[in-house]
């Protein structure tokens, strides 16, 4: 019987990134190719200035490649309208940032029903929902409280509990435990481990080694090239 390959969730061939500042091109990236499958759990690390976050940028598809390709799923992002691409990332996208980015005047429930609402959904549904992701995260006795009354650790559950509302295909996750002590980032990583152990995929920048371990594989960045693109042990 023909072996069916785990699908491909991106594909970058020979992708680059310049930026025009006044005469001069700085190029951020400078001819990325790998690509990742669905349920594989990588991890970005490179020194300041290496590219890191350009590279999420364009995998976020919040900026597009200067030349090369990148694709999700099988599309091409540069076939993409700025509708499709919003699509695609209200519809198959997660995002975990180092500084949670909730909205402060909502409550928790109110925060993780957010992308349901650019979803579409309906407020009942909607808030049914965003309750079982706040309980499925620890939170569920803190529904109503807003952001500046939760810790640090527990505003970033509310966002890995928004991330998931959409159900995404792959998850992005910036400097999760940036801005949090080492136990409590390490409450967090647990959790992403769990989501990966799930099957869920997903994409982490990091400048801790030990952070990236966590992760099945390791990309290294300098100087805008994939320096080391190795499995975790
Ligand atoms: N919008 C921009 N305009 C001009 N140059 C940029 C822009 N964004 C990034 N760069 C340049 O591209 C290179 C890569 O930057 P990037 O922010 O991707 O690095 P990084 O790996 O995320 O670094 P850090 O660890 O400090 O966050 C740097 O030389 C940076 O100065
Ligand atoms: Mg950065």
């Amino acid at each position: 019987m023909a072996e069916h390959p785990t699908p491909e969730v991106i594909r970058l061939e020979a992708l680059t990134k310049s930026f025009l500042m006044g005469e001069d091109e700085v190029q951020a990236l400078r001819g990325l190719s790998f690509t990742l499958r669905r349920g594989e759990y990588l991890a970005i690390m490179g020194q300041s200035g290496s590219g890191k976050s350009t590279l999420l940028n364009i995998l976020g598809c919040l900026d597009l490649p200067t030349s090369g390709v990148y694709a999700v799923e099988g599309t091409d992002v540069a076939q993409l309208s700025d509708e499709q691409l919003s699509a695609l990332r209200r519809e198959k996208f997660g995002f975990i940032f180092q500084s949670f980015n909730l909205i402060s005047q909502l409550s928790v429930v109110e925060n993780i029903e957010v992308p349901l609402f650019y979803l579409g959904w309906e407020g009942r549904r909607r808030s049914q929902r965003a309750r079982e992701l706040a309980e499925s995260v620890g939170l569920g006795h803190r529904l109503g409280h807003r952001p500046f009354q939760l810790s640090g650790g527990q505003q970033q559950r509310v966002a890995i509990a928004r991330a998931l509302a959409n159900e995404p295909h792959l998850i992005f996750a910036d400097e999760p435990t940036g801005n949090l002590d080492s136990s409590t980032g390490k409450e967090i990583i647990g959790m992403l481990d769990s989501l990966s152990k799930a099957g869920r995929t997903l994409i982490m920048v990091t400048h801790e080694r030990t952070v990236a371990e966590h992760a099945h594989r390791i990309i290294e960045l300098a100087d805008g090239l994939v320096v080391k693109d190795e499995p975790t042990t």
